[in-house]
């Protein structure tokens, strides 16, 4: 405003240099602290950590789950005022690795931990997914999970849910244990995540066709094909315990996965639903905005090379006044899927785009296709209705964030290293894309429930030490530099001043097309300069992951996921393991041996949330 001074630099702390470390660095004048890590206690009965993974199945439903990913801080209100000191973190467990997670048997050459394989190893892995709610306090300047506090939740692979919205009953989701279709067990591969204005989290669930298989003859039909259903899955092997993750025994019980879950999370005896109004497809995180007209807009990712992004826009309006009467606004409305294009010029990484509706009586093209039969179905087959309208294909839509002041848009794209010459387009304007870009848009008039928009790229990530010449695409855009080159943007969200905080979830190692890049990363950018700076580099192994903050932006939390996980781990556990021990698999890995964070006690790493505070009190960033 006039007459005041001009606001700060967004970025005033000094960068950190990449690591190949096995720590967590992050710049002068800033702590990381761990303080919930994979086998934490969360109740009075919590079985004490171990430390040599021979917890049963149902010690591990009463511990911390493992792969921590993305979460989000709910503050107390205390005196009419949002805590910054005392909440509920909220956080997803979106997977399991198979070689930390099993106590070796003794005395076995090979698959020691997976042999013999028994219907304990398998609740013990669906016991390790799923969700947290955790109590948090700081107390004495520290903060503290609150061990016991009745908001304490764990969410499984098999706890209750509800599927409601347009797809619930219908033929595709009803199971021989459910005629209902609406009553499902468990979330799984929790991903990212959002959060709405009615005090909620969602649960966004991502890899999910990975858990089923068959150990019988199995021919994929169309709809199990384009979800990636398989009878080996990721090698998982839970259909050999439970009848319902075989694609024989439980064909529909796949369509009961892949959806946007709500939560309350002040409420630990309340029962997630699972949104089908928001589509089915591997669902990254969920954007919540509010438009200027009180409908809900959500922002939905699928992450997988050559998918989709996709906007709700609901039918009735947030009325802040009484948040409660928002409750199921996530069951009726309208699903989009984007089209990019290059607008006037082609090769300058900008253009215009529109939202395609995905509406069975509406849109002409899905109105005349017999594979939907009803709006039912364009939701649980939505990767196939975007097919059939054209929707642009993109090099894998991670997490989506709505700057806080203009309502830009930004989504990052991981990578797409399949991307061939002749596909790349001006959004995704590179082949064998290794290193990812951010895209960003504007929606028609400011409004977000707006069909058209214009878009361009906010990084195009690369390597200048690998390919130090600028025309290079490879070397990426003009804000990526020697010094802060990353690959992999993957987690992403705007704090309240309007820093944009960039978490890679990418190759680590440091050689060849990522040379100089070193461990997984979080970054933070300017979105008025373009400037990209690190502030964190994670240990061995790493993904970083999962970003909330306290409403004073004092305190930040985020995720150190998988720590000690081999670059090349397909997240595929048995086909990896196949013919190895642990042993082995280190020994072909000495990149991904991970101590982090109790110095190995165990012979394992555990995911964990860490707790970042600036000395001086001050925002993180600031
Ligand atoms: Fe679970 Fe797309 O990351
Ligand atoms: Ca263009
Ligand atoms: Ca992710
Ligand atoms: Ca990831």
């Amino acid at each position: 405003t006039p007459g005041t001074t001009p606001q700060a630099p967004l970025l005033g702390f000094a960068a950190v240099a990449t690591s190949t470390g096995d720590d967590i660095v992050v710049p002068s004048g800033y702590t990381a602290k761990v303080m919930y890590r994979w086998g934490d206690a969360l109740f009075n009965d919590s079985p004490a950590w171990k430390g040599d993974a021979s917890e049963s199945g149902l010690e591990q439903a009463r511990q911390a789950g493992d792969n921590n990913d993305g979460m989000h801080f709910f503050p107390f209100t205390v005196a009419g005022r949002q805590s910054s000191t005392e909440g509920l973190l909220v956080m997803n467990h979106e997977y399991c690795n198979y070689e930390y997670l099993f106590k070796p048997a003794a005395g076995g050459a090979v698959n020691t931990f997976l042999e013999p394989w028994t219907a304990d190893k398998v609740l013990k892995a669906q016991n390790a997914h799923g969700i947290s709610v955790v109590h948090v306090k700081k107390v004495g300047g520290v903060w503290q999970v609150q061990v016991g506090s009745s908001y304490n939740r764990r969410l499984t692979g098999n706890s209750p849910m509800t599927l409601s919205g347009p797809a619930a009953g219908h033929a595709l989701v009803k199971t021989a244990a459910d005629a209902t279709g609406s009553a499902v067990l468990g979330t799984l591969n929790n991903c990212a995540n959002g959060f709405t204005p009615w005090g909620t989290y969602l649960t966004c669930e991502e890899n999910v066709n990975g858990y089923f298989g068959t150990a019988a003859a199995f021919t994929a039909d169309a709809l199990q094909s384009r979800y990636g259903l398989s009878a080996g899955g990721f090698g998982y092997r839970w259909h050999e315990h439970d009848p319902r993750f075989d694609l024989n025994a439980t064909p529909n019980e796949p369509n009961r996965f892949g959806w946007v879950v709500e939560i309350d999370p002040f409420d630990a005896s309340s029962t997630p639903k699972k949104r089908t109004a928001l589509g089915r497809f591997k669902h990254e995180n969920a954007c919540l905005v509010v438009a200027k007209n009180g409908k809900v807009v959500v922002y939905l990712g699928d992450d997988e090379r050559y998918e989709y992004i996709y906007k709700f826009v609901s039918d009735g309006v947030y009325n802040p006044s009484n948040p409660a009467a928002s409750r199921d606004l996530l069951d009726a409305g309208k699903l989009y899927v984007a089209q990019f294009t290059a607008g006037a010029s082609t090769g300058d990484f900008a253009g215009v785009g529109q939202w395609v509706l995905l509406d069975k009586a509406a849109n002409a093209t899905l109105a005349a296709d017999a594979r939907f039969a009803d709006q039912a179905e364009v939701l649980i087959k939505a990767r196939q209705a975007a097919d059939a309208v054209g929707a642009t294909k993109m090099d894998r839509p991670e997490w989506i964030s709505k700057h806080p002041a203009s309502g830009e848009i930004y989504c990052t794209l991981t990578n797409n290293s399949s991307r061939t010459a002749g596909q790349a387009d001006d959004a995704n304007p590179r082949a064998s894309n290794r290193w990812g870009q951010i895209v960003r848009w504007r929606e028609a008039g400011g409004d977000h429930t707006a069909l058209s928009f214009d878009w361009d790229l906010f990084v195009l990530a690369g390597n200048p030490i690998a390919y130090p010449d600028r025309t290079d695409l490879k070397s990426g855009s003009a804000n990526v530099t020697a010094a802060n080159t990353f690959n992999s943007p993957d987690g992403m969200a705007f704090d309240a001043d309007g820093r944009l905080w960039i978490q890679t979830d990418g190759n680590f190692s440091n050689a060849g097309n990522y040379a100089g890049q070193g461990n997984n990363q979080m970054l933070c950018a300017d979105p008025a300069t373009k400037e990209i700076r690190r502030f964190l580099t994670g240990p061995s192994g790493c993904e970083i992951t999962g970003l909330s903050f306290t409403p004073d932006s004092t305190t930040m939390f985020i995720n150190v996921q998988h720590p000690g996980e081999a670059s090349d781990h397909p997240r595929r556990p048995a086909t990896l393991l196949a013919g190895q021990s642990m042993e082995d698999y280190l020994a072909r890995n000495p990149l991904a041996f991970s101590r982090w964070p109790d110095n190995g006690a165990g012979g394992r790493p555990r995911s964990a949330t860490v707790v970042i505070t600036k000395n001086d009190g001050g925002k993180i960033g600031s």
